[in-house]
Parts: C-alpha cells; structure tokens; sequence
C-alpha cells in the first residue's frame, strides 16, 4: 500500500480497523428479536426517550423482541443531551433489572445512555472514574459488557458504531466523554425508515454532525505523525481505512442534505449511510477541533432553543454546536494539510474547486457556509446566543479536551482557541 505519510522511526506505523457489524436498510429494525436471540438474550432493557418511546419505532422493536421470546422492559426517562445525573438513573435502572442484553431505540442521547448504563451496572464505580481525562481518571473498562444492540432513529450521531458515550457533567459545567472499545455496541441495526417522520431541523443538525464526521476524520492529524504506544488510542488519528468511509460520505451528504432536510425519503436513506460510513470512519480515526469547541458550546447554553427538539430546556442541538465552529476550525487547518481541505470542499459541493492550497481554508469554509444557508441552520455563534464577552469561557471549557484536540492537524492551544471562537462569532 502506498501511504503519504512521512514515517519516522519512533511513530506510529501500522494502524487497526475496528469494524463494528452492521445491518443496514429497509426492515432492518424488525430484525431485531431475530439478532438479539443470535447473543443468547433473555431479558434485556430497551433505552429510549419519552419522545421516540411514543412513536412507532419502539413499538416495532418491542413486537420483535415479543416474537422471539425476549422479555424487554422499556425505560423511557433517557434525557436528550444527557448528563452525568441522567446517565447514573439509567445505571440504576440497569443494575436493578438484571438484563443479560441491552437495545437503544433513538438518537446518539439514547445509545449513549444505553452504553453507560451498561458499564455502570455491569462495573459499578464513582462516576468519574471512567470518565475522559482530566475531568475523569480515565481508567480502563474492565472487561466485556452485555450484548448491545444499538438502533438509531436519526440520521447523524454514529454512536451506534463506536465506543464513545458523551455527557455534561453537571458541577462543571462541563461536556466530556467516556471512550472505549468495550463500549462500542455489539450490533447497529440501521434502519433508515426510522428517519422519515423526523422535523426537518432535526435532520439539518444531525446531518451537520455527519457532515463534520467525515470532515474532521480525514482532516485530522495522519495516524503517521502519532507516537506508537499499545494500546492503540480509538482515535487514531486520519487512515487509509477511515479515508474510505470520509470520502464517500462528503459525497453524498453533500449531494443529498439539504433534499433530506425538506423531506426526500431517498435523500433520507442515503443521508443514513453517511452517517453509518462517517461514523466507521471517525470510530477509528476521531474528530478534533470543532468536537472539542461543540463541547463548550452545548454545555454553556443559555437560553437558545431550536424547532423541532423539546422546548422546556435551553439546549444546542449536538449537530449545531459542531457546525458553527467548523468554517473557522477549517479555516485554521487546512494550511496543514491543504490537500485534504480543496478534495473535502469539492466532495461537498459536487463540483472540482478551482483554488490553489493558499485558498483551501476558504474554500472548505465556502462550501460548508452554503450548505448551511440552504439548510436552514444557524450560522455563527452569536445565532445559538454567544457574544464575544463568553469568548473566555468557551475556550476555557474546549482546552481540557485534550484527547480531540490532540488529534487536529495543527497544534491548538489557548490563544488559538480565543481566535477560534472570536471568529467563529
Ligand atoms: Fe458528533
């Protein structure tokens, strides 16, 4: 294989492929009982929120499970954007259960509680413990958890192919994260008929989450320039394997988001395969600076609400507080690797961009602000209710996410963050 990265002898040189399974399209949901039985489950809890719980989707998982002798005890009370206390009652209702398996049946908030739910009742512990460093101590998942299968309803998140589960921690104001292999869910069933009764606002900020999957996976630092030390890390850094999965995700979800955000059904399912093939992709490779800004940016809200979400709390929806940092984060990468900006920037408009390296930034930035404008989707972060006076605090709530930003293309630290989100204004 013929790589472009310069490999220097005390770096990284091999990289690992971690595929989850997969089933992918039409009916895929009504498999369910069918999969479950294949793990040897009994009696397993069904995570979801109150939302998805009353539509059809739970019933149909629910229907499968009943057809194949699988006793499912639905827990409804997952909070969309959850936190540490939202993911600690799941954990409760886990452990009290005594499930030999697990199903989430919803958006990236549902399987990421099903994932912690599963790691506390299966490994109890203080809640910080397996929690990213610094905000937690980091310490490795024990062992195997139960089988999950993972079923999700939206068209963005990708958890359902990777070992991620994020939070707020609540006393510190803080958004952070637990990051392992054993968390990844032994089984996606993506259907993506799922997503066709979704607001189209819902699918515009899910579909900007994909969109910044793909981006920031093969912008990110090459897996080449990472120091080799086994464990291998979940975010590897950008590779051959993720490239694949990037590429042909920009493509499409630039050919199809904004027909999936007005409706089309076909724009839907091909907006869900982005997801899936971006989400293999930053399963392996990771995202970097607008993730690592989006954290800050969630967790400091104050009073912005969007269409389509629940409206009795202030909340920025995952896929928005990514996306309005991404035309400055990329305008602040691409002089590392301009390449992969001007080639990301065509992927997303359909068209080659005529620009030399010097204008990759802007390109990649341009292509991104017009498929925002035609997306409907707030632009800036003065849009979700910051002014440059919060400047300090975002950067102060971005710079302890050392692991992404780690993984961007240039080096980050406090005074380019302040020009970030000054920017990103
Ligand atoms: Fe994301």
């Amino acid at each position: 294989m013929t790589c472009a990265h310069s490999l220097l002898a005390e770096n990284e040189t091999a990289f690992a492929i971690d595929a989850s399974r997969i089933v992918f399209g039409h009916g895929a949901l009504d498999e369910l009982g069918e999969h479950a039985k294949t793990f040897d489950c009994r009696r397993v809890a069904l995570f979801t929120d109150a939302r998805v719980g009353k539509l059809e989707h739970v019933a149909r998982a629910r229907k499968s499970l009943y057809h194949a002798n699988i006793d499912c005890v639905v827990y409804d009370a997952v909070q969309v954007e959850p936190t540490d206390a939202s993911f600690l009652d799941a954990a409760r209702f886990a452990k009290e259960g005594r499930f030999d398996g697990y199903v989430s049946v919803g958006g990236g908030s549902s399987i990421d509680t099903c994932k912690a739910a599963a790691l506390y009742a299966t490994y109890p512990a203080d809640f910080l413990d397996y929690v990213n460093a610094p905000v937690g101590a980091a310490k490795p998942v024990p062992g195997a958890l139960p089988p999950h299968v993972a079923c999700p309803t939206t068209c963005g998140t990708g958890s359902e192919t990777t070992g991620i589960a994020v939070c707020d921690v609540l006393a510190l104001k803080a958004k952070t994260g637990i990051a392992s292999p054993r968390l990844r869910p032994s089984l996606a069933l993506v259907d993506p008929t799922c997503t066709y009764t979704l607001p189209g606002e819902v699918v515009a900020a899910s579909g900007f989450d994909v969109l910044c999957h793909a981006l920031e996976s093969y912008t990110a630092r090459p897996f080449a320039a990472r120091e080799r030390k086994l464990p291998r890390p979940m975010s590897q850094g950008a590779n051959p394997w993720s490239d694949i999965g990037s590429r042909e995700a920009l493509r499409i979800a630039g050919e199809s988001l904004v027909a999936a955000v007005e409706g089309s059904s076909a724009a839907r399912d091909a907006l869900a395969w982005a997801a899936t093939l971006a989400g293999v992709a930053f399963g392996n490779a990771g995202v970097h600076i607008p993730h690592a800004m989006a954290y800050a940016v969630a967790g400091l809200v104050r009073d912005f609400r969007m269409n389509g979400y629940p409206r009795d709390e202030p909340m920025v929806p995952h896929g928005v507080s990514v996306v309005v940092n991404a035309p400055a984060a990329f305008r602040f990468t691409a002089s590392a690797r301009p390449e992969r900006h001007l080639q990301a920037a065509s992927l997303l408009s359909g068209a080659r961009v005529a620009s030399d390296e010097a204008g990759a930034g802007a390109a990649l930035a341009g292509a991104l602000e017009t498929l925002m404008k035609a997306a409907r989707i707030p632009i800036g972060l003065r849009a979700v209710g910051y002014g440059p006076s919060d400047v300090a605090a975002l950067t102060a709530g971005t710079i302890v996410q050392k692991r992404l930003l780690a993984n961007a293309p240039r080096d980050v630290g406090e005074a380019e963050l302040r020009a970030l989100f000054s920017e990103a204004m």
